[in-house]
This record gives structure tokens, sequence and C-alpha cells, in this order.
């Protein structure tokens, strides 16, 4: 490569804020989120140093199996992020608990901004993820357990035994994201045009119609939203 054109390149890199594979790093001790200031960038803004108390830095939420009873797969998620704990902003780290009925399922989805790692609570749960290559990595844990889903893939976990399961994720972002596949493309607001689904999904137009229909939201059901 021709000097200019090194030169070039390492200007680039320089004008050009770092693409970082996680959540920012932190530039102060503490950054407690106003949830509720209007001002909007990457993050939440800090509140007042003066009106910063422990109950910032606490959730009691985990504690709690989530009710499995009247959901769609027979899952709940419980999330630990910084919409619930405000002083986890800037922090890069989050949690979820997922309570499961005996062959609940926590159906296909990814998290856009973070890598998850599950640890079986109780149960029994059968895992995996898809890589991009259409590989499926997959394998069932049990209590004590590990098991790794890498940013953005695809995963799922389904509890395969005949008690209820539980298991606590870490997130490497203090607010993952999560977009459920199915629920994605089929419960859409605006939603995705029949013709796109009937194309995608190679099925017909009643098909489509039908899932629909089941994948309606439901009110304040299902909580996912790491
Ligand atoms: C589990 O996969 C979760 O997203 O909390
Ligand atoms: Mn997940």
């Amino acid at each position: 490569m021709a000097k200019s054109s090194l030169l070039a390149c390492f200007s680039l890199f320089l004008v050009l804020p770092p693409c970082l594979p996680v959540d920012p790093d932190l530039l102060q001790d503490i950054c407690v989120a106003d949830l509720s200031s209007n001002v909007k960038l990457n993050g939440f803004a800090c509140k007042p140093a003066a009106s910063i108390s422990e109950a910032d830095f606490f959730f009691g939420g985990l504690a709690v199996p989530g009710a499995t009873a009247n959901t769609t797969t027979g899952y709940l998620v419980t999330a630990a992020n910084v919409d619930k704990i405000p002083g986890l902003n800037t922090l890069g780290v989050s949690f979820s608990r997922v309570d499961f009925a005996p062959g609940g399922l926590n159906p296909p989805h990814t998290h856009p901004r973070a890598t998850e790692i599950v640890f079986v609570l109780d149960g029994t749960l059968d895992v995996g993820f898809l890589t991009t290559a259409n590989k499926m990595v997959a394998k069932t844990i049990t209590k004590g357990d590990v098991f790794v889903f890498p940013r953005g893939l695809v995963h799922f976990q389904q509890n395969s035994g005949a008690v209820p399961a539980a298991s606590i994720s870490a997130f490497n972002s203090q607010l993952p994201g999560t977009q459920s596949i199915a629920a994605t493309l089929f419960a859409a607001s605006p939603p995705v045009p029949d013709h796109v689904l009937t194309e995608a999904f190679q099925i017909g137009t009643k098909e489509v119609e039908k899932i629909k229909r089941r994948l309606a939201p439901k009110k304040a059901a299902e909580e996912d939203v790491n």
C-alpha cells in the first residue's frame, strides 16, 4: 500500500469514533441513570450526585420466581438491567432470571448488544445457538451448569424436565436488547406485509395470518425486555 494511502487510513481511524464490541467504557466512577430525563444520548443522562442513594444500585426482583402460568410458551424473563437498576448506567453489565414451566420454551431470540452466559439454578434445559454458517451448537445443561450464547446469535432454551426450571443469565451490556424471531416478524407494528412473510417462509397467506393472530401482543403477559 502506498505511503499516502496508509496515512489516509490512519487519519480516518483517528477521526472516526472507535467501534467497540461492548458497551462503551465509563469515564467516571458512577453515572446513575436519570430515567426521566429527556436528554437523549448513548445510554442515560446522569442523576445529580446529591440525589443518588443505595436504592439506585439495588434490585430484589431476581429472588422471586417469575409466574409462567398463562404465558404462550411457558417461560418468563425477569430482567435486572438499567431500566430496573439505574446505577448500572455506563457499567456494561446486567442480569436476567428466566423461569420455565415443565416443557416451557424461551423461543429463538437474539441480543444485539451482548453476549449471554447462562447459569442453571434449577432443573434441566436444552439450550442452543446458531452460527451465521447455520451450524447449531446445542447441549442439555442442568443445575450448576453454564453455557454461552455469543453476541447477536440466535439462541433458545427449553425446559426438558417434568418440573419447573430456572436460570440466571449475565450480559456484557447494561441493556442487551432482545429480538424474539417469531414475534419480531409476525407481531410487528405496523405489521410486516404478508407477501414478505409468505415468500420468506414459503407458506400461504392464511398460515401467515394465523401465526400473526396467535402471536398478537398480549397485555403485559410475557416480559422479555433485556
Ligand atoms: C435468556 O436467554 C434471556 O435472554 O434472558
Ligand atoms: Mn437470551
